[in-house]
């Protein structure tokens, strides 16, 4: 009974249902799925066999063998997957998850309420003199030993599978295009089963793009984790490596890696062997400025702050998940975290001259301004350029092109030549808020 009841909250729906068909002929829709168990429903509410193995079609032709037990006694049956096949279960339902974040990215509303970055706080010292022609203007930025034309960053993200070769492509070469950084999405199911892979390798298609591989924290926890690391860079020739930490997002996601025990260890280890940089990754929480030294001391050779107010892990698992707990539990910590701008000030603060990204709710080249002027090398980009890339490769281009005019008209407006220009044009409040505010009374 009491198992039950812990299964309950932690079903996924699944829309559109999967197709099953069983050895003896029966066939119905998989609806839920869990850690352990299917829920299937068919036309025929009883069965005089007891099913053992059924065969579940996943939408893109896929098919996935499970053996198991029926509990005909509730209906939609249970399928109780049998333990030797739980990997399976847990493939299946690792590909189905990439592919309800991107429907679910596409379509709701994701973002954190009212999306607070703290970049709302800032303004920019508006300069009316044309000090500068504008061709004169100085957009580049070093990072980890490269110039890069933009500091724009195309951050990384899964594209699922049915999708994802597509949109890293388009990603890439949009990259590529403008000399930018691009990072891509966990590499886990690649480096679970090397199928996969190709969805990663995007050097085929931009073979000067600066490519920043991904794999999670937990995935560190094992003995095989530099193992691991290795081959995520060498199945798509990377740069550098991200390594991700979400530890919302894997505490209300179903089937998420809980076990982040002698983590830290094996952090410090890989930093030392792998032979590209490592990049520390929050995905929405920020980083705090005792975990940005605890990193520095680790070896990681950036961090990108990842902090709340743009998208929110937290909020779509919790519109993925058919239990009132989980969907609750998202809603709760939907604007969990460290506004982007905070983090990225008391990271800058306790860490001076650290290579720095700044991802989180940047929508526009005028924020994107703000976090270089905040000290960050670069602004990173996620939900708008994944839109960009489900519609086609011109909107990637076009919304990057949209963040370097923004960019640009920042500079120009401000006076700010380069980059690092744009530190000393940056107030909180409004431009001469503080001016007006001393020399004019509030009250006599
Ligand atoms: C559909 C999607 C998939 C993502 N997948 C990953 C991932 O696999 N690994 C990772 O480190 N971050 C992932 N992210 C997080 C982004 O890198 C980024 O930190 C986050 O979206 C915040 O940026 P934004 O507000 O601009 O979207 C993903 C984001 C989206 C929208």
């Amino acid at each position: 009974m009491e198992e039950r009841i812990l299964a309950m909250a932690e079903f996924i729906k699944l829309s559109p249902a999967l197709p099953w068909i069983a050895e003896q002929g029966h066939a119905g829709l998989v609806t839920a799925c869990a850690p352990d168990r299917l829920i299937l429903e068919s036309p025929l509410k009883s069965f005089s066999t007891r099913l053992t193995h059924i065969t579940v079609s996943l939408q893109n032709d896929q098919n996935f063998h499970f053996k198991g037990r029926l509990e005909t006694e509730v209906y939609p049956f249970h399928f109780i997957i049998s333990p030797e096949e739980r990997q399976t279960l847990q493939e299946l339902l690792g590909q189905i998850r990439k592919d309800q974040h991107i429907e679910i990215c596409r379509s709701q509303d994701v973002e954190a309420e009212g999306r607070y970055t703290g970049f709302q706080e800032l303004s920019f010292l508006p300069e009316a003199l044309p000090l500068f022609d504008h061709s004169e203007i100085d957009t580049s930025v070093d990072f980890l030993g490269q110039r890069f034309a933009l500091p724009i960053l195309i951050t990384g993200m899964t594209g699922g599978i049915q999708k994802g070769m597509e949109i890293n492509r388009r990603l890439a070469l949009a990259a590529q295009k403008f000399g930018i950084p691009m990072g891509v999405g966990s590499q886990r199911i690649a480096l679970d089963n090397a199928e996969y892979a190709p969805i990663f390798s995007v050097k085929d298609t931009a073979p000067n793009v600066f490519l920043i591989g991904n794999i999670g924290i937990a995935q560190l926890a094992d003995k095989d984790a530099l193992d691991r690391c290795r081959r995520a860079v060498d199945m798509i020739d990377a740069n550098a490596l991200a390594i991700h930490f979400n530890v919302v997002q894997e505490h209300i996601q179903v089937e998420g890696d809980r076990n982040l025990a002698g983590i830290m260890k094996n952090l410090e280890m890989i930093c030392k062997t792998l032979n590209v940089p490592v990049i520390a990754k929050e995905v929405g929480s920020g980083i705090s400025p005792s975990s940005a030294k605890m990193l520095a001391e680790c070896g990681i050779a950036a961090i990108d702050i990842g902090g709340a107010g743009g998208t929110s892990w937290a909020h779509i698992e919790g519109l993925r998940s058919s239990s009132d707990i989980v969907s609750q539990l998202g809603l709760t910590f939907r604007n969990w975290g460290i506004p982007t701008a905070y983090s990225l000030v008391a990271v800058r603060e306790a860490l001076k001259d650290f290579p720095l990204i700044a991802t989180g709710g940047i929508r526009d080249g005028l924020t994107a301004a703000k976090a270089c002027a905040l000290g960050a090398q670069f602004a990173g980009i996620g939900l708008p350029l994944l839109k960009a890339a489900l519609q086609n490769e011109e909107a990637v281009e076009q919304a990057i092109e949209g963040f370097e005019r923004g960019l640009r008209l920042t500079m120009l407006a401000s006076g700010a030549k380069t980059l690092a220009d744009l530190k000393s044009k940056i107030v909180r409040g409004r431009p001469y808020q503080s001016t007006f505010e001393r020399l004019i009374p509030s009250h006599h």
